[in-house]
């Protein structure tokens, strides 16, 4: 099995339940050492996200609601909304894996349980879709992160803006979802939402920390200071900081964050 072509047909695959198990046919293989990377591999650059068939695109703003989540409604939202970023990053750690060629095997393993871990995220909340009578691809979506893998097309780039960013905002969002069920009175679903965001959560520390690692990794090849990291956050996200009032100071320092970074994030003195 060959490694840049395999991942090629995994990120083309146009239903998550092909891309899965193409997938866990080549993460068998690649565990037992038998795929061989290409010498030489001319990468594609996708126009389209893989869910375009099958999920209706908006802008980000036009996306359904989550206001009242002891309704089904708005708990099919939710779980859709947070569904649609995981099957994203199913696609952003393949093509991280996929399009950054030439770099140490340690990559390539990192990025690949990567997108293990996120395809058991997807999972655990299409299965909580599917209990509620609905399915992915039921509500419209935004094509955020899917864009942000398209501008970025350097590893520095990438590594700074999808795990270091994008991911990195997951961390302060989820916590803020979590208190928010926490209030709301006791119901099987709403447990088992939580119970789910909190394994996402205590996982997804371990994907912005990979991201450090390998956005060290580029700007010591690059020769340039790791300080960049704020120009190319600036470049692709002028309005800065989602949360810079409830930055998740204990997960993103586990994730490789410096409390310098988190202060000039914050606009203040936290860490
Ligand atoms: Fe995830
Ligand atoms: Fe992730």
């Amino acid at each position: 099995m060959n490694f840049y072509k395999e991942l090629e047909l995994i990120l083309e695959a146009k239903s998550p339940h092909v891309k899965i198990e193409l997938f866990g046919t080549f993460y068998n293989v690649y565990k037992s050492g038998q795929v061989d990377f290409e010498k030489e591999y001319k990468t594609k650059n996708f126009d389209q996200p893989s869910y375009v068939h099958l999920c209706k695109i908006v802008p980000p703003q036009d996306v359904p609601r989550r206001s009242n989540l002891t309704t089904k409604d708005g708990q099919i939202n939710l779980l859709h909304a947070i569904a649609h970023i995981e099957y994203s990053a199913i696609d952003l750690a393949l093509d991280g894996a996929y399009r950054f060629t030439g770099l140490p095997k340690q990559y390539y393993d990192d990025w690949i349980e990567v997108a293990d871990d996120e395809i058991r995220h997807f999972l655990s909340l299409e299965k909580l879709l599917n209990e509620l009578g609905a399915k992915y691809g039921d509500v419209e979506v935004h094509n955020a992160l899917f864009e942000a893998s398209q501008k970025t097309q350097t590893l520095l780039e990438r590594m700074a803006v999808v795990p270091r960013y994008l991911e990195a905002n997951g961390l302060d969002a989820t916590p803020m979802i979590l208190t928010k069920l926490q209030k709301l009175p006791k119901n099987e679903m709403i447990e088992k939402i939580i119970r789910t965001l909190h394994v996402i959560l205590d996982e997804e520390i371990d994907h912005v920390k990979k991201g450090d690692v390998w956005f060290n990794y580029a700007c010591a090849e690059n020769g340039v200071s790791n300080e960049l990291y704020f120009e190319i956050i600036n470049k692709y996200y002028p309005q800065g900081f989602l949360r810079p009032k409830n930055l998740n100071i204990t997960a993103r320092k586990e994730a490789g964050f410096s409390c310098k970074e988190l202060n000039t994030m914050a606009k203040g003195n936290v860490c």
